[in-house]
């Protein structure tokens, strides 16, 4: 199995997200944090709070703190203030690694390269620290083996504007340098996302079976705010799998039942079509092509997001 690096902006899902992977058994190898959700600093404390509550010593790179070319947004009014909507967690004593998450990826990769490895990269967040990386050292690409992304829309529908999905909006210079990027690259769009979700009372007999302590405490809260917040934009008590859909791929691939094949990228110009991307499955964007993942095993994904809501650090 290939190591693997996590690249997040710390948001509720990312939390959750992170979770799933370490009770997966996938627990990431290092961890880069990126503005998005809330800004670096929050995410990277959020991260490190994650950790903390699993138990987990990872490493954690602090990127970019901003897009490459435009204003910084982010997604406070989904995911709270502090971007974990509130969830209780321990006093942050862990401090983020000394060195920068592009000089991090840089180097890695290289080494990886070099070697004849790769390493798996999950990003879920804007794609800002690996286009930075790709762009002063386009030859990392030798070190890098199954790159996952949960960004981008299939059909035009975003979350963040009619036509725009967050991570890719968030950043559309820097989509736009991943995709134009030779990897293989797994998407998982908004769509799939949307549609593969929890019932609010599945979600509730969920936890009822877990016995108290942190994590549960944790988790619940990330799952009580993502479902309020859900509720209050309209789509109702539910639990969207969406950054953990993304992990959940990551730690057993076969759970993608469903999958279209296309070449991708984004619309960079002003105006409300930008960060939307276009999918073409014959090809004629001249970008390489893509895997986007249209639909997974739902009771293997309610699984894995169990497991994470009941594991108990060894
Ligand atoms: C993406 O944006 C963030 O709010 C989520 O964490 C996810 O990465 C969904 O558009
Ligand atoms: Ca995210």
């Amino acid at each position: 199995m290939n190591k693997l690096i996590l690249d997040t902006d710390g948001g509720v899902d990312d939390a959750q997200a992170l979770l799933m992977l370490i009770a997966g058994g996938r627990t990431p190898d290092a961890i880069t944090t990126v503005f998005g959700n809330v800004g670096l600093d929050a995410a990277t404390r959020n991260i490190l709070s994650t950790l903390a509550i699993a138990g987990a010593d990872v490493p954690v790179h602090m990127g970019a703190d901003r897009p490459l070319t435009q204003k910084i947004i982010d997604a406070k009014y989904i995911h709270g203030e502090d971007g974990l909507g509130g969830a209780p967690r321990p006093l942050e004593n862990a401090k983020p690694a000394s060195e920068d998450a592009i000089g991090f990826l840089r180097q890695t990769f290289r080494e990886a390269g070099g070697k004849g490895e790769k390493i798996d990269f999950l990003m879920i967040g804007p794609l800002t620290n690996l286009a930075l990386a790709l762009r002063l050292e386009p030859s990392i690409i030798n070190g890098i083996g199954q790159l996952t992304i949960m960004g981008a829309t299939v059909y035009g529908r975003g979350n963040t504007t009619p036509a725009a999905e967050f991570n890719i909006y968030a950043d559309p210079e820097a989509a736009s340098v991943v995709f134009s990027a030779d990897i293989d690259i797994v998407v998982i769009p908004w769509e799939p996302c949307v549609t593969h979700n929890m019932s609010g009372a599945d979600v509730d007999t969920a936890f009822a079976s877990v016995a108290a302590g942190p994590e549960k405490a944790f988790s619940e809260a990330l799952a009580d705010h993502a479902r309020r917040t859900n509720a209050s934009y309209g789509g109702g008590d539910v639990f969207r799998f969406v950054d953990p859909l993304a992990a959940a791929v990551v730690v057993d691939p076969s759970i993608v039942t469903k999958s279209l094949r296309a070449s991708m990228d984004v619309a960079l110009a002003p105006g409300i079509t930008r960060g939307m991307t276009v999918v073409d499955p014959s090809g004629r964007l001249g970008t390489p092509m893509v895997t986007l993942v249209e639909e997974a095993k739902i009771d293997r994904l309610v699984d894995l997001y169990k497991a994470s809501i009941a594991y108990i650090p060894g």
